[in-house]
């Protein structure tokens, strides 16, 4: 099997996850959240968002997460914005990276942002310019990637234009994103088989739900084409309010214990990421989807029951 040597992890359950959370967070424990995150060595956390509060009243708080932080060095931090104003706010509050979000779907782009594609591409453009002019690195992401809960299939003809206009204005990185879990292995592969080619030098994130299941399996196929960034949520948090039947991000704590336990590196502490995650749920205050969690790292062993013991000495 193909795998790379080492992948970046970008958590975004804090984001991703904490915007369809119903109760509002307090902003001290966001903070506390990401400061864990980059103790427990994550190279890339996605704060927050600067988008209308009234569309994601949760992640109100943007800009006092962002100045309350510590920033660790060896992480960098990056917050999602849709449009012009949220890039200037983001640029104050000092993030690292810029991550853009548009659709490749028009009616998704219009429930999520209120805009058509187009009118969407002219607003990043705004952003781009703003984020050149502050030198901070520009991530364009793209929901309904690999199919939209609205429309069904996204064309790939259609994805790729999209593409290209995003990496026209300005892009460094693309995220392509499953925003409700459409996505199966063997189109992963087409799609990327398709794209990696055609764009040189640009960083390419998968960015995965699980709500079918086929999370990790769409991201170990994504490395078998070079892909090495994945976005992951902290206890599998997370979903798009705009989008029905969106749930969980793929689970950090899960994806990186698979890629250890495939000797991929990540720089990141599972023990950690796992103590991580139990405060994640003793905050929401439920259980989260994670596996590991509950089952412990595939290196646990248990006592051998005594009635095996007496024959295997025996034997
Ligand atoms: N942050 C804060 N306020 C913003 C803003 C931003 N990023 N963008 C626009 N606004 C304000 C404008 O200043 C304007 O305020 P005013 O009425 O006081 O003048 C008002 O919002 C309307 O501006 P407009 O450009 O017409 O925005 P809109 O109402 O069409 O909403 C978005 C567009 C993109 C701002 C809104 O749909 C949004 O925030 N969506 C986020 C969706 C999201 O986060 N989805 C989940 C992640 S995938
Ligand atoms: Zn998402």
């Amino acid at each position: 099997m193909q795998v790379p040597e080492r992948v970046t992890i970008c958590e975004v359950g804090t984001r991703d996850g904490f915007q369809i959370e119903p109760e509002f967070i307090p902003t001290e424990r966001k903070i506390e959240v990401v400061d864990l995150l980059a103790e427990a060595g994550v190279p890339r956390i996605e704060v927050t968002s600067f988008v209308h509060p009234r569309a994601v009243p949760q992640l109100r708080d943007a800009e006092a997460v962002m100045a309350a932080i510590r920033r660790r060095p060896g992480t960098r931090y990056a917050a999602l914005v849709p449009n012009d104003k949220g890039a200037a706010r983001a640029v104050d509050a000092g993030v690292d990276i810029i991550h853009t979000v548009l659709s490749a779907s028009e009616s998704h782009n219009l429930a999520n942002v209120n805009m058509t594609i187009a009118e969407s591409i002219d607003r990043l453009r705004a952003v781009a310019e703003i984020a050149a002019r502050a030198g901070v690195p520009l991530q364009c992401g793209i929901s309904t990637s690999f199919g939209c809960p609205f429309e069904g299939e996204v064309p790939l003809d259609r994805l790729e234009g999209v593409v290209r206009r995003l990496v026209d204005l300005g892009a460094r990185g693309i995220g392509l994103a499953d925003t409700t879990g459409m996505a199966n292995p063997r189109q992963v592969s087409q799609v990327l088989a398709r794209l990696v080619p055609r764009f040189p030098g640009i960083e390419w994130t998968l960015h995965t739900h699980d709500t079918r299941a086929m999370a990790i399996a769409n991201i170990l196929a994504a490395m078998e084409h070079g892909v090495t960034t994945f976005d992951a949520s902290i206890g599998g948090l997370g979903g798009c309010p705009f989008a029905p039947g969106a749930s969980g991000n793929v689970c950090t704590e899960d994806l990186v214990h698979c890629l250890h336990a495939m000797g991929i590196a990540t720089a990141i502490d599972l023990d950690r990421l796992i103590g991580v995650s139990r405060r994640v749920e003793q905050l929401i205050g439920r259980a989260l989807p994670g596996q590991i969690i509950k089952a412990g790292p595939s290196t646990r062993r248990y006592p051998v029951p005594d009635s095996v013991a007496g024959r295997l000495k025996a034997s």
